[in-house]
């Protein structure tokens, strides 16, 4: 547990660096201890933000967009879920059948995870595993899993290029599908400006490579469809399908209770999000993708 720590420590010095060299960024420096404490100290923090119209969103959309390339029948299959988190989408595949094996790096996190296990009475079918990202290959056998979840966590690492060349490593077959989550430059634009009313930091954001994390505070690291999906081909991975998430609905006017009117805005998000000109625009990139067949043909 020690090591995983120190590494982080050390990687995200580096990142603590980088960010600091942009002052056009205009956001609060992240110490290392900062960046530490975010997903130790923070899990709470997190998991209620899981529970809000947003997080749920989020949630329902990725869940959704991955359902339609999951098989009829899971019963026997396997997936991995880097930096699971508190465990919601996990608990999720568990239920569909899945042997679901989490990886993260922060002890509090995985604790909010076996809890939601419990609750959901899943617990024989995930697994927890406190591990660094970053150490995928040593940590799992390659072509383990049927199914593999990156979801919010290339947003935080030091080389998101390694984690997904040693994730494709670990899927199974062609067939298995991997799931790539990150935050969207675009939206990061749209909320600057709609959100915050920050027409300099909206401006700025057009070219960023790191955005501002409202949660936590401090900066996360930005991602283009483009800059995706180029790392993904870089990863011998085959996107099948791109999709945005949240397009609208942060931006909603308060006469429209998130609570209330959350199916309409989910069914709207759900029509958005599989739309490029909306999807470009989205806070969130959902990208769906197969390891590539060794002859470079493209799976239908
Ligand atoms: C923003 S949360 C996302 C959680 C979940 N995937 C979701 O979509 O809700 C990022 C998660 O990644 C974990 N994490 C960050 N860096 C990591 C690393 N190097 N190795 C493993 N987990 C890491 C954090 O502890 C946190 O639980």
């Amino acid at each position: 547990m020690l090591r995983v720590y120190a590494r982080i420590l050390r990687v995200t010095a580096k990142e603590v660096t980088a960010a600091g060299a942009a002052p056009a960024l205009h956001m609060k420096q992240m110490t290392v201890s900062d960046e530490f404490e975010r997903f130790q100290t923070g899990a709470a923090k997190y998991a209620a933000y899981m529970e809000t119209p947003e997080g749920q969103l989020r949630l329902d959309l990725a869940f959704g967009n991955l359902q339609e390339f999951l098989p009829q029948d899971t019963a026997h299959l396997f997936a991995l879920d880097i930096g699971g988190g508190t465990g919601a989408l996990a608990v999720r595949l568990a239920r569909l059948g899945y042997h679901v094996t989490l990886l993260d790096a922060s002890v509090p996190m995985l604790d909010f995870a076996k809890r939601a296990a419990q609750e959901a009475g899943v617990t024989e079918r995930i697994a927890s595993k406190q591990g660094d990202a970053a150490q995928l290959e040593s940590l799992f056998d390659g072509g383990s899993f049927d199914l593999i979840l990156c979801h919010n966590i290339l947003e935080y690492v030091d080389d998101p290029s390694a984690v997904l060349r040693a994730a494709a490593r670990g899927l199974r077959n062609s067939s298995s599908v991997i799931s790539i989550l990150v935050r969207n430059r675009g939206g990061e634009v749209l909320k600057a400006a709609i959100k915050d009313g920050d027409l300099a930091t909206a401006e700025q954001n057009l070219t960023a490579e790191r955005g501002h994390e409202s949660l936590y505070g401090g900066s996360l690291r930005l991602f283009t469809a483009e800059t995706l999906k180029a790392m993904l081909l870089e990863s011998s991975l085959t996107v099948i399908a791109e999709r945005g998430l949240r397009v609208v609905s942060d931006y909603l006017p308060s006469k429209i209770s998130r609570h209330d009117h959350y199916e309409r805005i989910l069914e709207l998000e759900r029509k958005l999000g599989r739309r490029p000109e909306f999807a470009a625009v989205a806070r969130y990139t959902q990208c769906l993708a197969h390891r590539a067949s060794p002859d470079g043909a493209t799976r239908s």
